[in-house]
């Protein structure tokens, strides 16, 4: 199959970019590896920021004090000013945005922001905006290939320009490949590998990321996971931001409010490690907010209390603490969104790194990131203008033979879903919220061990159409590339910065006022720090580069 513009997920950023892709008269494909609106957009409950003109300036001030000291100044500024044409587009589409008393836009006050400037469709603002975008790339007739999963980038070894992908048709067991003039990766995060500890679903497992790794690509600032305040403590689901943004406090066993629940994510979730180390509880109390003011405001935690927990929000205290949530680190693009090393190849939303949320992102800046930089990706992938599109190349082949080793020669004598579950609670516990060197050399090492019994994992469901065994199976491959590097930049970022807390290495250190970039050669993972004006061309990391 060839199209123009080749789109890999489905999600809020995948679904823009799709969208204006269109708009601009290119023929677009969407691949997704389950079912289109199946994305974290959801987890994006409490709302969309957009400033308008008296407030761009205090916007782009919070973005980059929250981004602690690596945010790109230029980004940022992009993505600030253009909130309120997103915040309109978005509006214009038919998303519901709630409304006020006096039926203007409601917002709330999200963590770490000056002004109140998150919009929300009461607390299911991401499903909200998915489902509108999806609707409308229906009524643009956008073509969907669903259970799609992304195996490899079609790339050419010697112009190093992607010319699509290998995909597992999920449904038939058959390896395909999708050839396009450009290609948009949008492919999400990787918090699922916190497998357990996540308010993500089981799928987000970075796999956009390790493909553009295997490529040649760069990937960067891994060690950057956000572990959000308040998840369920028995379900790890997610009780958004917005509960607090309404008034909503946090309180220990003692009924003590240890700290300003407004701050920003990173030292919100550090003062609720330091209480639970300390052997109290952390409770979310929102009673005082009265079961009217709830029902209207937080109609999904109520019923997520209730489904998971069985408690009332009205009545009750709710048990939290914080888990993986969402990845600042990603797939390291210029200001094009264009992937380091890889021509014609863009990616944008939590699966990319534009320095847009540094070390640590505000709440409700990812919603503002999808739809404004999925639009900046849609056109400039459609404006890209290909060298070639080659009209052989292996990666089809080595794919295949891929897919067959899993089913004849991988073993299948460890339990890979019981390492999965395993690495998952190693991770929690010292790739976590507070890291230090011991702990991080540790889970370092047992990854490394599990990288070596991959081929002794593999799959006991040798079927071939929705083989879910088998998806699981890469996803996890995917989930140990992509954990070997959050480890690797943890281990070596000897300081403490946004969501990256070392207690061996507790201030900021500025020597480390840098990204951490991540490579291969020869098939070997390579890192190094730079600065952000090093970073800020695709040249210059050509130059720094270690062969
Ligand atoms: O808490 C939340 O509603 C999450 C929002 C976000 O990640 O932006």
């Amino acid at each position: 199959m060839t199209t123009d513009i080749l789109i890999i997920g489905s999600g809020g950023a995948g679904l823009s970019a799709a969208i204006k892709a269109k708009e601009l008269g290119c023929d677009v494909v969407v691949a997704t590896k389950t079912l289109p609106t199946n994305a974290n957009t959801c987890m994006a409950q409490g709302g969309f920021n957009a400033s308008n003109s008296d407030d761009v300036q205090t916007h782009i001030d919070d973005t980059l004090k929250s981004s602690r000291g690596i945010g790109s100044p230029v980004m940022i500024k992009t993505m600030c000013e253009k909130s309120n044409d997103a915040l309109d587009w978005l509006l214009a589409l038919g998303v519901p945005f709630s409304l006020d008393d006096n039926g203007k836009l409601a917002n709330r006050f999200m963590g770490g922001s000056t002004n109140k400037r998150t919009y929300y469709a009461e607390d299911y603002t991401g499903l909200k905006i998915l489902q509108t975008l999806y609707d409308t790339c229906l009524k643009n007739s956008i073509t969907f290939k669903e259970n799609y999963y992304l195996l490899n980038l079609i790339i050419d070894e010697d112009s190093k320009e992607v010319s699509g992908a290998t995909f597992l048709d999920i449904s038939s067991g058959e390896v395909r490949e999708i050839r396009a003039k450009s290609v948009i990766i949008a492919t999400g995060g990787y918090s699922g590998v916190y497998n357990g500890f996540t308010t993500n679903g089981f799928g987000s497992t970075g796999d956009g990321i390790a493909a553009v790794i295997r490529a040649g690509g760069i990937a960067s600032d891994l060690e950057f996971v956000q572990f959000h305040p308040t998840a369920l403590k028995k379900s790890s689901i997610l009780i958004s931001e917005a509960a607090r943004g309404e008034g909503g406090y946090l309180v220990n066993s003692d009924g003590v409010r240890f700290i300003d629940e407004l701050l920003p994510r990173d030292e919100v979730s550090r003062a609720i490690s330091k209480e639970l180390s300390q052997k109290k509880e952390v409770f979310l109390d929102v009673r005082h907010l009265g079961s009217e003011k709830l029902s209207h405001l937080l109609p999904q935690e109520l019923k997520l209390c209730k489904i998971h927990e069985g408690l009332d929000m009205a009545c009750d205290l709710i048990p939290i603490k914080s888990v993986a949530h969402y990845t600042m680190g990603g797939i390291e693009v210029d200001q094009k969104l264009q992937a380091s090393r890889l021509k014609g190849c863009f990616a944008v939303g939590e699966c990319s790194n534009a320095h847009i949320h540094g070390a640590n992102r505000l709440g409700g800046n990812s919603l503002l990131e999808i739809i404004s930089m999925g639009l900046i990706a849609g056109e400039n992938a459609s404006n890209y203008t290909p060298k070639k599109i080659e009209k052989e190349n292996n990666q089809l082949l080595k794919d295949k033979a891929f897919i067959n080793a899993i089913y004849s020669t991988f073993t299948n004598q460890i339990n890979f879903y019981e390492k999965r579950e395993f690495l998952g609670k190693i991770l929690y516990h010292n790739a976590g919220v507070i890291r230090n060197d011991t702990g991080l050399k540790g889970v370092l090492s047992a990854l490394r061990q599990m990288q070596k019994e991959f081929t002794f994992m593999g799959i006991s469901d040798k079927s071939k159409e929705f083989n879910t065994n088998l998806v699981d199976f890469i996803e996890f491959g995917n989930a140990l590339e992509v954990t070997e590097m959050i480890l690797v930049g943890a281990l070596h970022r000897c300081e403490s910065r946004g969501a990256h807390y070392r207690e061996d290495f507790p201030q900021t250190n500025d020597t480390f006022k840098s990204h951490s970039i991540f490579y291969k050669v020869d098939g070997v993972l390579c890192a190094e720090f730079l600065k952000e004006s090093d970073c800020s061309t695709t040249a210059s990391l050509h130059k720094k580069s270690v062969k």
